[in-house]
């Protein structure tokens, strides 16, 4: 019997709670909350030395989120020797060289299959890719809260505020909903899914993230009246042995996959040499199909199965890769020169460097730039 250390007990939490509750192979022995709880058959502790003390707990399940203590409890409980699931992609997309070392070091089992794409089972499905095939292309839609955002906006014609408020109503939003539609958290997601697809460890900081908080409702009538649709979108490619990595909002045509994801539903692919594309949807966020890869993680514990496959060498970022802009911005000789037309106030670019273009955004913050989807 699997015996859990449930740390957090808030929307993911409670869900992980309640869906070990009836089964026979694990239990919840003790649950770490701030607040005033009281439980049927699990102690509550404000105290994490609790779980991390008791001899008896084989396996932490982390789901309070955030870097820190996050960091701490995890890096503490690895040395203890105690296996751990994790929902939390900030984390190992931070801590990834220092934690997936360490848990093999130690011989305890590490999995993070809620941490990208909440309810699919992206991260174990790409790890069996990535045993029989070189994986050329992860990414997608990733993001739930950005997701519900963007559809209510096209579909139903709400404001950016009304459908952010919803969006953080129905639990779907990060604590602070700014790493989510500043694309953070969807940057922290594809890190997680390129370093396990590619097996490497890719350099962070080579990796532009531009987010939606600045989209109008004039851009979104725009792109319904050219028949596009706006969704956040992580890309990375392992294209003549260089690898690019970015997060950006991308313009899709009606008729594509991406364009009809609706609410807070993901769909993330992966290109692999021998398999070709294969997309996975589901729901990207949400109590239970979050706590539902976590406890598929614990389950997969049992059979001892820890982190996904080959963990690999530190690699650059190379995003030379040329693409076609929709910009909406302050103008200056750089736009203007590679301005092919205007639609309304916005530029529409030949194709430029995505560098570039995240450099020239990093200049001029109050933009909002949506790529043309290959
Ligand atoms: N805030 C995240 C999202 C939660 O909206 O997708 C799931 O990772």
């Amino acid at each position: 019997m699997m015996r859990i250390g449930l740390l957090g007990f808030g929307t993911v939490g409670k869900g992980v709670y309640e869906i070990i509750a009836p089964r026979e192979d694990m239990t919840v022995v003790r649950v770490l909350c701030r607040r005033e709880l009281s439980l049927p058959d699990a102690a509550v502790t404000h105290n994490f030395d609790d779980i991390l003390q008791d001899p008896t707990i084989d396996t932490v399940v982390e789901a309070i989120g955030g870097l820190h203590p996050a960091y701490e409890y995890v890096r503490a409980a690895i040395l203890a020797g105690k296996n751990v699931a994790t929902a939390n992609k900030a984390l190992i997309a931070t801590y990834y060289d220092d934690l997936i070392p360490l848990a093999k070091q130690q011989g305890v089992l590490l999995r993070c299959t809620a941490s990208v794409g909440g309810g699919i089972g992206w991260l174990s499905e790409l790890e069996r890719a990535s045993r029989i095939e070189r994986i050329r292309h992860v990414g997608g839609i990733m993001n739930g809260t950005c997701n519900y955002i963007l559809d209510s906006m096209t579909r139903l014609g709400l404001g950016y505020g009304e459908a952010l408020k919803q969006a953080q109503d129905l639990g779907y939003a990060e604590a602070d909903p700014t790493t989510d539609v500043e694309g953070i958290d969807t940057w922290h997601k594809l890190i997680v899914s390129a370093n396990i697809g590619f097996h490497v460890s890719l350099d962070r900081e080579g990796i532009p993230a531009a987010g939606i908080s600045r989209i109008s409702a004039g851009d979104v009538a725009c792109f319904t009246a050219n028949n596009l649709v706006c969704k956040l979108v992580s890309t990375a490619d392992l294209r003549d042995g260089s690898y690019s990595a970015f997060v950006q909002p991308t313009l899709y045509p009606l008729g594509q996959p991406e364009a009809a994801v609706p609410a807070n539903y993901n769909l993330i692919t992966l290109e692999g040499d021998v398999s070709g594309r294969q997309s996975f949807f589901g729901q990207g966020a949400g109590r239970y199909p979050t706590a539902y890869n976590m406890v598929q993680d614990c389950v997969d514990f049992t059979v001892g199965k820890g982190f996904y496959r080959g963990y690999g060498p530190k690699v650059a970022v190379d995003n030379s890769v040329k693409l076609r802009y929709y910009v909406r911005g302050e103008r200056d000789a750089w736009l203007d020169a590679v301005t092919e037309h205007h639609w309304g106030a916005a530029a529409v670019t030949k194709a430029v460097p995505v560098f570039e273009m995240h450099r020239w955004l990093k200049n001029h913050p109050q933009a909002f730039i949506a790529a043309f989807a290959e």
